[in-house]
């Protein structure tokens, strides 16, 4: 996720811009950079590593001056962090610039075939953009080069790009990634979302898939790719509030992050899947087929949440890979003496990079002679530098300290992984291939769970009430039930527990009461029915239950005072869909408590102390 803002009018750009750009810093914020048409027509572009306030000390001695210009902050995805991998990116003849947001899938392609003798200054996919279009602009309206340059594109964009040759316009596009044009009375903004817009214009319009559009001081056309002729698109008066903008319209972060994972799902395994061979390949992996296939055991270390998407790893692991392997919290591991060595793959799984017990526990791991990989989402973080190589999950910044997307974007790569791992052992083609087209059916099912938001809300109001509750699950879904568990203890307070179900009967049994709730994972796989007579206990001792079921499950209402009802997927990926209900549960049961959702007590979203 990164931040574009572009500015077209009447008015000064750099500070427009500037102040745009500190409005969307919580996209991206670890390089930015402001690009405005000078007077003589130049394109002169000023960038920075870091925030938006490294690059206003470095725009004091030199100004910017013109009416028309792009800017960007950037959250890095190909390519370090770095100035050159910065925003906005040039052609090779600096005569068209763009700043982007999304992932370029094919961008090694478009190179070999249409820019084989370019010199690249980044190792940003974005540049390969730039180059193209000044590539066909050379013979080209800006706006045909553009057309021509998005029908050869395969991954996802928010797109504003700029011409030296054509300096009273701006072509913008997007697919994927979020862009709003804001109309002015001779002037026009457009950015990622509607903040940077707000205080020129209440007048905006959502570009859709597909959509691109040439804008100048006085007109905005928009066209359809694959359709002729401009469309008629009407603006939205918007009257939220800038904060309101900045969450999207969601009352909050953490709402907004919930929401966001049907694209970020498709983020994380974007480039990675490799349907022909029925497996995935992750780019920063760093280590051979034969070398992978030498890994003895394989040893995930994690806090928190994090640490829940490593208990689905083991699973994962063990099932597909038939690899042994241990889920390990930070803070224990690092004070044990594990048994590990050079045939022990480690992989450190955290969304910041920064957590201090999981890094130390990395840094052991690799004086014990491991290897080491990262599963991160901030890149450059600490723990991803310091590990051997790995893999971004592409969450995006999260912002809300309780995990959302961050947790289901760590298990799919873990998936991925254990895909990869298993097709150079036992697993066949046809499994791997099933796997993979299941995977690509998740963005679907996530959205038909959080359509069933309002019926979450209510069961919330149910449940909130009460002091105590007790998340079960089973098999792969038992970490559900934990993280279900630390997702409503952390936002709404409410004490609870998770456990095995089948354990229940060792001791647990002795806390159900109807005072007790009990929340369930019962999908339909191959422990239904024994979870089934768990809950034929519970019910038994009076504790009201609350199931996530699978759509069409008639039976289980039959036990449950409630049911939550989840698309059928196959076993090794119903936690992503299972988890979803109970991010909700948690957020809406936190909001009827009128907790401080997005910043819960006593708690911050990187720890780095022990
Ligand atoms: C829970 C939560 C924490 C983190 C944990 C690890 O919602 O956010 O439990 O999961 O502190 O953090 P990272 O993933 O940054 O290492």
């Amino acid at each position: 996720m990164c931040g574009i803002v572009a500015y077209v009018g009447n008015k000064p750009a750099q500070n427009i811009l500037m102040q745009g750009l500190r409005r969307l810093e919580y996209r991206g914020y670890d390089s930015a950079g402001i690009l405005v048409v000078t007077k003589n027509k130049k394109l002169k572009r000023v960038r920075s590593v870091g925030n938006v306030d490294e690059l206003q000390k470095k725009l004091k001695n030199q100004k910017l001056a013109g009416a028309i210009g792009i800017a960007h902050t950037r959250w890095a995805t190909h390519g370090g962090v770095t100035e050159k991998n910065a925003h906005p990116h040039f052609g090779q003849q600096g005569t068209v610039a763009l700043a982007h947001n999304g992932i370029i899938e094919n961008y090694q392609y478009l190179k070999q075939k249409y820019l084989a003798n370019h010199k690249f200054k980044s190792e940003t996919d974005t540049e390969v953009l730039a180059h193209l279009i000044e590539k066909f602009h050379a013979k080209l309206s800006l706006k045909k080069s553009v057309e021509k340059t998005l029908g050869l594109i395969g991954g996802t964009y928010g797109l504003v790009v700029i011409s030296a040759k054509e300096p009273d316009k701006i072509m913008v596009a997007r697919s994927g990634s979020p862009l709003a044009i804001g109309l002015g009375k001779n002037q026009n903004i457009i950015a990622s979302d509607a903040t940077p817009i707000l205080p020129h214009t209440r007048k905006i319009i959502y570009l859709d898939d597909g959509e691109y559009a040439e804008i100048t001081a006085e007109e905005c056309q928009i066209y359809r790719l694959g359709t002729k002729g401009e469309i008629d698109k009407k603006a939205q008066k918007i009257d939220w509030t800038m904060e309101q903008a900045q969450k999207a319209g969601f009352e909050h972060f953490m709402l907004k992050e919930i929401h966001d994972q049907p694209i970020v799902i498709m983020d994380a395994v974007r480039g990675r899947l490799r349907p022909k061979e029925g497996s995935a390949r992750m780019g920063g992996f760093n280590m051979t087929d034969l070398q992978a296939q030498k890994i003895k055991q394989i040893t995930l270390l994690a806090c928190g949440t994090a640490n829940y998407a490593c208990m689905v790893g083991k699973y994962l692991f063990e099932r597909l890979a038939q690899i042994p392997t241990n889920a390990e919290i930070g803070s224990e591991f690092r004070y044990r003496n594990p048994v590990i060595d050079n045939k022990t793959l480690v992989f450190s799984v955290s969304q910041s990079g920064e957590t201090l017990d999981t890094l130390v526990s990395q840094r052991e791991a690799k004086r014990k002679g491991a290897r080491v990989r990262g599963i991160v989402n901030v890149v450059g973080s600490t723990i991803a530098r310091e590990a051997d190589g790995g893999t971004y999950i592409h969450a995006g910044p999260e912002l809300s300290v309780a995990s959302s997307k961050a947790f289901t974007n760590m298990l799919m790569i873990l998936t991925l992984y254990a895909v990869y791992f298993g097709r150079l052992r036992k697993m066949s083609f046809e499994t791997g291939s099933k796997i993979i087209k299941e995977i690509q059916k998740l963005p679907g099912k996530v959205n038909q769970i959080l359509e069933q938001a309002q019926a979450i809300k209510k069961a919330a109001k149910n449940y909130a009430g009460y002091k105590n509750m007790l998340f079960l699950g089973r098999g792969i879904n038992y970490p559900i039930a934990l993280e279900g568990s630390h997702k409503l203890k952390e936002l709404s307070y409410i004490h609870s527990e998770a456990y095995p179900a089948g354990e229940m009967k060792h001791g647990a049994n002795a806390l159900l009461d109807p005072k007790f709730p009990v929340v369930a994972i019962a999908t339909k796989n191959n422990l239904y029915e024994k979870m089934i007579s768990n809950l034929e206990e519970v019910k038994a001792r009076k504790s009201p239950i609350l199931a996530v079921a699978t759509k069409g499950d008639k039976k289980i209402q039959q036990l449950t005072q409630d049911v939550i009802y989840v698309p059928k997927t196959i076993e090794i990926l119903e936690p992503v869909l299972n988890v979803i209900p109970f991010q909700l549960l948690a957020y809406y049961s936190a909001c009827e408590l009128k907790r401080n959702v997005d910043q819960p007590r006593n708690l911050a979203k990187s720890v780095t102390v022990e």
